[in-house]
């Protein structure tokens, strides 16, 4: 399969891009952005993957990927790109305008990136969209959450209207919302916090990327009957 990892170079989209590479018959291509050096090491790694420089913040790198989509033949797309940080101030004290740049930085080119993979999706028939969200859309999100977890709730939304308008063509969107794990997103945590976590949690350890790719492994690898599911990795800890 032809696949496309958005935010691939670190985190929980190497994990990804690492899993799916594996099986040979894949050609992985991901999306990077400040993790240059990052990007060109995973790429000597294997033959089947290819990284591609985009910043979702810039207008002419998400134009030139949306032109270039076509030419990758993609079978499936990983929405996994977060751009900002998770944590803000809390809601009153968050200016307005953060929230409009964040779903500019976010969920535009998310949804311009998703737009061209499906035009090639419904040419070919064939064609699955997996979106990372969080488990703050099950769980109550910690303070200061609010722009975030917003924007995940739109890409949430949004992958149920994929689902009404396109599984007539053969094609799927799911999502996977992990909790907390330890990536550069959550780098400027107090360790005092994150033991405080790992003693909570009930396995007593902290949910790895590993551990989510396996997941979008799955998805990946999944009957097209498995279509608007939402996989919620939390351990139990909060259920639907
Ligand atoms: N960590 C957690 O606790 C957690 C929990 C649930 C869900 N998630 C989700 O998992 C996904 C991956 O996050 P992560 O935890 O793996 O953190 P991460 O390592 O910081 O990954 C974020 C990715 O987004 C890319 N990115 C950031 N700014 C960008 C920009 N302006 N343009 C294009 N790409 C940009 C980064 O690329 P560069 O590094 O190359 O700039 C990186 O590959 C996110 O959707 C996040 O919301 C994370």
């Amino acid at each position: 399969m032809n696949i496309l990892v958005t935010g691939g170079s670190t985190g929980l989209g190497k994990s990804i891009v690492h899993s799916l590479s594996d099986i040979p018959e894949n050609k992985v291509f991901f999306t990077f952005n400040r993790h240059e050096e990052e990007a060109q090491s995973i790429v000597r790694e294997k033959q089947n993957i290819i990284a591609i420089k985009c910043d979702f913040t810039n207008v002419d790198e998400v134009n030139d990927i949306e032109k270039k989509i076509p030419l990758y033949d993609l079978d499936v797309l990983i929405n996994n790109v977060y751009v900002g940080s998770a944590q803000g101030k809390h809601f009153h004290k968050t200016e307005s305008d953060l929230f409009m740049q964040s779903f500019k930085n976010n969920i535009l080119p998310t949804i311009r990136i998703t737009q061209s993979a499906i035009s090639g999706f419904r040419a070919k028939r064939f064609g699955k969209i997996i979106n990372i969200l969080t488990a703050y859309l099950v769980n109550l999100p910690p303070i200061g959450f609010s722009i975030y977890t917003a924007n995940k709730a739109y890409l949430k939304q949004l992958s149920k209207s994929w689902n009404s308008e396109y599984a007539r063509y053969n094609i799927t969107s799911n999502c996977i919302s992990p909790e907390f794990m330890l990536t550069n997103l959550s780098l400027n945590l107090d360790e005092r916090v994150i033991e405080q976590m790992q003693s909570v949690h009930p396995l007593k350890k902290l949910l790895t990327p590993l551990e989510v790719a396996e997941s979008v492994v799955y998805l990946v690898k999944s009957s097209q009957q498995i279509n608007g599911a939402h996989i919620v990795i939390n351990a139990a800890k909060n259920i639907l």
